[in-house]
This record gives structure tokens, C-alpha cells and sequence, in this order.
């Protein structure tokens, strides 16, 4: 171990995200990326971009920005907060709102950054179980704690509470700040955000990596009552008053007021995703019920790591997680139909060359 770390590093185990490898032909369902290009708007607003102006620091506020997704939920941009991404915006929510004296609560199976921000940040957590179909139950939540963090749609399941689940447990929880993290909200569950004006204690959380195709531009966004938008904002000039280019703020502008696009393109994820939880039950396979761009399955006699193997061979890329509950488990993203259509290919191949060697 270096002895020129700072003390509070040396036992931090950093989020693991999914590899990026640059391998001509791969098809990569293993992070959860759209798999169509941006909208042809964020393109060219981000090549107008491009000129001598870069020499300039960009708005610290991001006022059109905030303008921009305040306009498209009705609400002001004192109401917004915007990151380098949601992973930022989520963690500066746990620095800023979520340590107290009780432990927050999440699930036990969710999002793997949750937990690596407490310590970081030095938060207390409990978890709460998912039940035997992987599903949250807001009861469960409804006890004394620090602040309560869902993923709605929950990651890696892709299973969704619905609006009015979550409207009792704000109404449950008045003292507690909720943070509903909701990067897959668009491919089909209800989303938190028209709850903010009756609920001072509640933070979504959004991002334009998923729906609008920007997973390389970098930009999230927070969405709630302004004293909370207030202390994310004293954290981020604490920390790096320009967390968002010049080329960030005008792509994730364009890609917001696209709203045809947006449309088209989840919806055709959409589709994908329901043709391909068909296909994938009829090989043999759980499929949990998404609501996010992404499923996660387990196949009836197949272990889920041998399947992985089986499809990195063929140039295919899914994502397994070595953890408890999940360990059998794939997340496959969900690609375009051509990509998918592979896909089901592969693992009819697969499953039937593994089966055929059990049998003989
Ligand atoms: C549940 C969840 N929240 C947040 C993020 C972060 O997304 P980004 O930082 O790209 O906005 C991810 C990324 O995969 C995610 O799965």
C-alpha cells in the first residue's frame, strides 16, 4: 500500500463499472447504453459548438440548460441541479443530504455505487431485502432512518414501483429525504418528478446517458425542492464549479428539446425489449418484468457466467455480477432489433450445445 495515500483512501473499494473494450464488431449489451445514435439535433448543436468560444469557461449555473428541463416538467430552474452525470449528482445528494445520525436505507440488491459513496462519504447504511421475486416492498422502509435511496426502475432487476407507491412512502417518511434515482425511468415506468411540489423532502435524480443516447457526454440532473437544489449546489462550489463543458451543456440541451426523437427511439427500445423477453423465455430463461432499457435472467439449468463466456466468444457482451442473490443472474441490455435477433441466436446455440453435452 503507498504511504504517500491519504489515510481515508486505504480502505475504499471503488465501483467496478462495465468494460468498454474497443473491439471492431462487438456487440455490447453489458452497460446499459441506447443503442441508437443521438438525436441528429444534439449532432449539430454540438458541432456549433466547436469553434473559438471553447477558450471560455462555460455558464457554471447552466442556465439554459436548467431552463430547458425546467420548461419540460413545469417547474423553475431554481428546481434543478445538474451534474457531470448522474453518478456526480447522486453523489454529491449522499454528501450533502444524507448523512445524519440513523443509517439510510436501500436495497439489498440495487445499484452498486449506492453503498461505495457511503464510504466515501462516511454515511451509515442499512439494507433492506428485495422479497423472493426481487420486488421492493415501501413498508419495509417505513421505520426510523437517515434518508431512503430507490432506483426506480430498480438496477440490476428492471423491476418499477409505481407513483402512487411512492407517494405513500414520501407520505410516510416527511422527515426523511428520498432520493428516487431515476436513470431508466423513461422505457416505461411512472416517474416521481410531478410529486416534487407536494414533497419538500423528495430528490429525483435523472440523466441523459440512457433515453437520449448521451452516455458519453456526461450530464445528469437533479429535480426537487430548492433549499435541497441549495445544498447540492454548496457542494458542487466546493468542489468544481464547472462540472459541465461547454459541449455538455449544449448537447444535453438539444437532446431535451427533442422530443420527437426521444419518443421514437425509446419506444422502439421498447419494443425490443418486449420481443426479446418473449424469445428469451421460450430458450429456457426467468426474465424479471422491466420496466428499464435492460433485463436480467437466469436460465433453468445453464449457469449464468458459462452463458457470459459462451456469448464473449461470439463477440457478444452482457453483464454478470459476482454477488450474493444475483450470482446466476445475467443484465442484458437491450440493443436494437437487429442486435437482439444475434442475440437470441447466440443463445439458442448455446443453450443447445450446453444441453446436448449434459444430455450425452
Ligand atoms: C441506477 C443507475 N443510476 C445512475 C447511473 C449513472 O448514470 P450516468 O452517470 O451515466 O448518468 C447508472 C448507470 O448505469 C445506473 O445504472
Amino acid at each position: 500500500m503507498n504511504e504517500l495515500w491519504s489515510d481515508c483512501i486505504r480502505s475504499l473499494e471503488p465501483y467496478t463499472p462495465g468494460e468498454q473494450p474497443s473491439i471492431a464488431g462487438l456487440i455490447k449489451l453489458n452497460t446499459n447504453e441506447n443503442p441508437y445514435p443521438p438525436s441528429p439535433a444534439v449532432l449539430s448543436a454540438l458541432q456549433s459548438m466547436i469553434n473559438a468560444d471553447l477558450r471560455l469557461y462555460p455558464d457554471p449555473e447552466g442556465c439554459a440548460l436548467k431552463q430547458a428541463i425546467a420548461e419540460m416538467y413545469g417547474l423553475r430552474q431554481a428546481n434543478i441541479f445538474l451534474g457531470n452525470g448522474s453518478d456526480e449528482v447522486l453523489a454529491h445528494a449522499f454528501h450533502a443530504l444524507l448523512k445524519h445520525e440513523r443509517p439510510i436505507l436501500f436495497p439489498d440488491v440495487t445499484y452498486g455505487f449506492y453503498p461505495v459513496y457511503c464510504a466515501l462519504y462516511g454515511i451509515e447504511f442499512e439494507t433492506i431485502p428485495l422479497d423472493d421475486e426481487f420486488q421492493v416492498h415501501i413498508m419495509d422502509y417505513i421505520r426510523p432512518n437517515g434518508g431512503i435511496v430507490l432506483a426506480n426502475p430498480n438496477a440490476p432487476t428492471g423491476i418499477a414501483l409505481s407513483r402512487s407507491q411512492l407517494r405513500i412512502l414520501l407520505e410516510k417518511c416527511p422527515t426523511s429525504v428520498v432520493v428516487i434515482d431515476e436513470a431508466y425511468v423513461d422505457f416505461g415506468a411512472e416517474s416521481a418528478v410531478s410529486l416534487v411540489n407536494d414533497f419538500p423532502n423528495l430528490l429525483v435524480i435523472q440523466t441523459v446517458s440512457k433515453s437520449r443516447a448521451l452516455a458519453g457526454l456526461r450530464a445528469g440532473f437533479a429535480i426537487g425542492n430548492s433549499d435541497l437544489i441549495d445544498a447540492l449546489n454548496i457542494v458542487k462550489d466546493c468542489f468544481n464549479s464547472y462540472p459541465l463543458d461547454r459541449l455538455a451543456l449544449a448537447g444535453a440541451e438539444a437532446a431535451i428539446c427533442d422530443l420527437s426523437y426521444f419518443n421514437a427511439t425509446r419506444q422502439q427500445v421498447v419494443n425490443s425489449r418486449e420481443w426479446l423477453t418473449m424469445q428469451l423465455m421460450d430458450i429456457g430463461f426467468s426474465v424479471l418484468p422491466s420496466k428499464a432499457n435492460f433485463l436480467f435472467v437466469m436460465h433453468k439449468l445453464q449457469p449464468a457466467q458459462e452463458i457470459q463466456h459462451q456469448l464473449r466468444q461470439r463477440n457478444i457482451l452482457v453483464r454478470h455480477f459476482p454477488k450474493p442473490r444475483v450470482s446466476n443472474f445475467l443484465r442484458i441490455s437491450v440493443g436494437t432489433a437487429e442486435q437482439c435477433e444475434m442475440l437470441v441466436h447466440a443463445l439458442r446455440e448455446i443453450i443447445v450445445s450446453d444441453t446436448s453435452e449434459v444430455t450425452c
